[in-house]
This record gives structure tokens, sequence and C-alpha cells, in this order.
């Protein structure tokens, strides 16, 4: 890829932008009030705005390997914490994806260096749900549903942080679970009902919020 090319095509967009509305910039750099916060993976056929035909100003995102939200990563925690208490945001998202090479990578053996501990976590999901995973005989399938169940692990965690359960028990908040399937381009909500995943698990994390 000519590194060149983006500055060409950032001409473009900027011109686009301003032939649609001449204060299009002049109006986004004024602020921002997403209404979403997206936490995806970073595989690079998953965008985020992009799949949800949203724009600039719409979605307040973060992105990591296998979309986790691991309790001591302060990355997401600040992401998590900046949107929900200062952006007020109405919606968090959980995407994943069929084809995760992270969740893939977490179910074979090799050792990553770095990525191990990392990886685990998502190891820590399959133990979660070994009884269920390990009936699935079909590996492929067995694969799809640790993704989707590693995305409703990662919406109980961003449901153990302090903010979210106050804005949540405050009805300000909604989580979501979704999948992209890649193969259709298609956004697969999981339909995780939140009330009944945390009802028996709510006494272990509730904080006095
Ligand atoms: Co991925």
């Amino acid at each position: 890829m000519d590194i060149n090319q983006i500055f060409k095509n950032n001409a473009d967009w900027v011109s686009k932008k301003l032939g649609e509305d001449s204060e299009y910039f002049t109006n986004l750099a004024k602020g921002q009030s997403p209404a979403i916060l997206y936490i995806g993976c970073s595989d690079s056929r998953v965008t985020a705005e992009d799949m949800m035909g949203l724009g600039p100003g719409d979605v307040f995102v973060h992105r990591n390997i296998a979309n986790m939200v691991i309790n001591t990563d302060l990355s997401s925690a600040g992401v998590i914490n900046y949107a929900v208490v200062h952006l007020g945001v109405q919606h968090i998202v959980i995407c994943g994806h069929y084809g995760c090479g992270g969740v893939k990578a977490a179910m074979s053996a090799a050792d990553l260096g770095i990525l191990n501990p990392y990886l685990r976590e998502i190891r820590d999901v399959y133990r979660t749900h070994k009884d269920e995973l390990g009936a699935i005989e079909d590996e492929e399938e067995r694969y799809k549903r640790l993704i989707e169940l590693n995305v409703q692990e990662q919406c109980i965690n961003v449901a153990k942080t302090a903010e979210v359960q106050k804005a949540y028990r405050q009805g300000k908040i909604t989580i979501h679970g979704w999948v992209l399937d890649l193969s259709s381009g298609k956004i697969i909500d999981l339909g995780i009902d939140m009330d009944a995943v945390l009802k028996n698990i709510m006494e272990i994390y509730t904080l006095d919020v």
C-alpha cells in the first residue's frame, strides 16, 4: 500500500463532506455527544461506524483483540468510565465476530508469548462454559459458540464496573451483545437478556453506588 494514497483519500473525503455541508467540520470540532459506546475487535475487517451506517460523532469506540473487557485493563476501564460518566452514552455494545483470530488462538495450545496472559482471559470464558462447549461436537460450531459466549462474558465484565452499575440501576444504559457475521456482513444481536444473566451473579459483584 502506498501510504501517500491515504492523504489523497483524505483530501477527497474532506471535499465530499464539505460539498454536502460546508459547516461539517466546524460543527464536528465543537464537541461530541455519542449515544453508543462500541467495544469491538481490532480485526481489520470489522469496522465500527461503517458497518452500522454511522459516522463521526456517533460512536465512542474501543477496539482490542477479541473485544475484551479485562477487569485490570486501564485502557478499556478508562474508555468505559469516560463514555458512561462524562459522555452519558445510552448504549454499550460488545461486538464480536465469527472467525475471530484471538478466540481461535485461545482454543489452540500454541505458546504466543506476551499474548498468553491476554488469551488466557478467553480460556477462562471457555472454562466457565466448559459443559456447554464440550457438548458441541463440531469444532466450527464450538468456535462460533465460544465467540458468542465471550461476547456475553464481556457484557458481564462491563456490568461489574461501578459506573455502569449506577447507570444501569437508574435505567440510563442498555448493554448489548452482538456478533458480526463476516461471511454475510450482517450484525447479529445475540439477544442477551442482561437482567437474566446478571440475576444470579450480581450478589457477587454488586457495589454500593
Ligand atoms: Co477478532
